[in-house]
């Protein structure tokens, strides 16, 4: 099988990478060439990692040459599969399937990373909406076992149980959810982040003794707020107003120091600061 995988952002990489890890070959694309740049420095950072666990089944080297990095979408046109992994913006990602079902086969079958949106929704904006589902893969992808797969009502059945058996045999450990606003993961966490900020914002404490509380007294691998920073405020903040419009539920709206730290361009660790400052 050949993947594609459009959007080459820290989701977007890793998803490459693991099916290349994996043995297949993959087309890694994104509109920036800078992104590609990263993405590739990113990959073989990673892959370095893995390879000193004695994780690899092959060599960095090996894994990086089956993976075609470029701006062009017309390399995806002969692909199995193809995974959206683009901004987590309705008309970004709408812009984004059309062009990806102009490009491939009517059979090919197309996934979205999503994280919050409906799969639904999105499926309007792809031809042969069978072969459509969301495919939501965690940071970092790949360490962490489990991608949410989301069928949408016109998803085939057979559709769900081919992808799921494929991602088994790469190593993860998925669950089937169905298509409701932010699935399982994200429906569940952002309350958990919001609530962290708003304390934070309330001075119940500081930001480190908030996260020490789910590190050490709920054996969390990060608390919330370092794991904000970690998943992209942006990207937390673009999931909340998701959830907020579509719940219609306060427990959901951005805070207003989420807000502040987002039109700061503090964003996390990827631009160096957010709840903190990162070297
Ligand atoms: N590639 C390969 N290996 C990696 C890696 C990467 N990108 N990042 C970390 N690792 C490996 C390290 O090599 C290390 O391996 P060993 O333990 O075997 O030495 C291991 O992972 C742990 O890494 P570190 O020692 O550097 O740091 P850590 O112990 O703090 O772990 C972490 C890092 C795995 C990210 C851990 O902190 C963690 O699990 N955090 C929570 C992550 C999480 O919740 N992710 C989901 C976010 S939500 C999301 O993604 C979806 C959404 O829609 C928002």
């Amino acid at each position: 099988m050949k993947f594609s995988v459009v959007g080459s952002g820290t989701m977007g990489r890793g998803i490459g990478q693991i099916f290349a890890q994996s043995g297949y070959n993959v087309v890694q694309v994104d509109v920036s060439k800078q992104a590609l740049d990263n993405a590739r420095v990113a990959i073989i950072d990673s892959l370095n990692k893995l390879e000193r666990k004695g994780s690899l089944k092959d060599t960095p080297d090996r894994i990086i040459s089956r993976m075609e990095f470029t701006d062009n979408m017309d390399s995806i046109s002969e692909s199995d599969m193809v995974i959206e992994a683009v901004f987590e913006r309705l008309d970004i990602k709408t812009e984004t399937l059309k062009r990806i079902g102009a490009t491939v086969g009517k059979n090919t079958i197309i996934g979205s990373n999503t994280s919050s949106i409906s799969i639904n929704l999105l499926s309007a904006y792809v031809d042969n909406p069978e072969r459509f589902m969301g495919i939501h893969f965690f940071n970092p992808v790949p360490v962490m076992k489990l991608v949410e797969l989301v069928s949408g009502e016109k998803t085939s059945s057979d559709l769900m149980k081919k992808v799921y058996e494929l991602l088994v045999t790469i190593g993860k450990d998925p669950v089937t959810v169905r298509d409701f606003p932010g699935f399982v993961s994200n429906r569940v966490l952002m309350p958990l982040i919001r609530e962290a900020i708003l304390a934070f914002e309330e001075s119940v404490a500081s930001a480190s003794d908030i996260d020490k509380t789910f590190r050490l007294g709920m054996n969390h691998p990060m608390g919330p707020l370092e794991l904000a920073d970690f998943i992209g405020l942006d990207v937390c903040q673009d999931i909340m107003e998701v959830l907020y419009t579509n719940y219609g539920d306060p427990r959901f709206k951005p805070p207003i120091t989420l807000r502040n730290l987002v039109n700061s361009k503090k964003l996390g660790r990827k631009t160096g600061e957010g709840f903190y400052k990162y070297e």
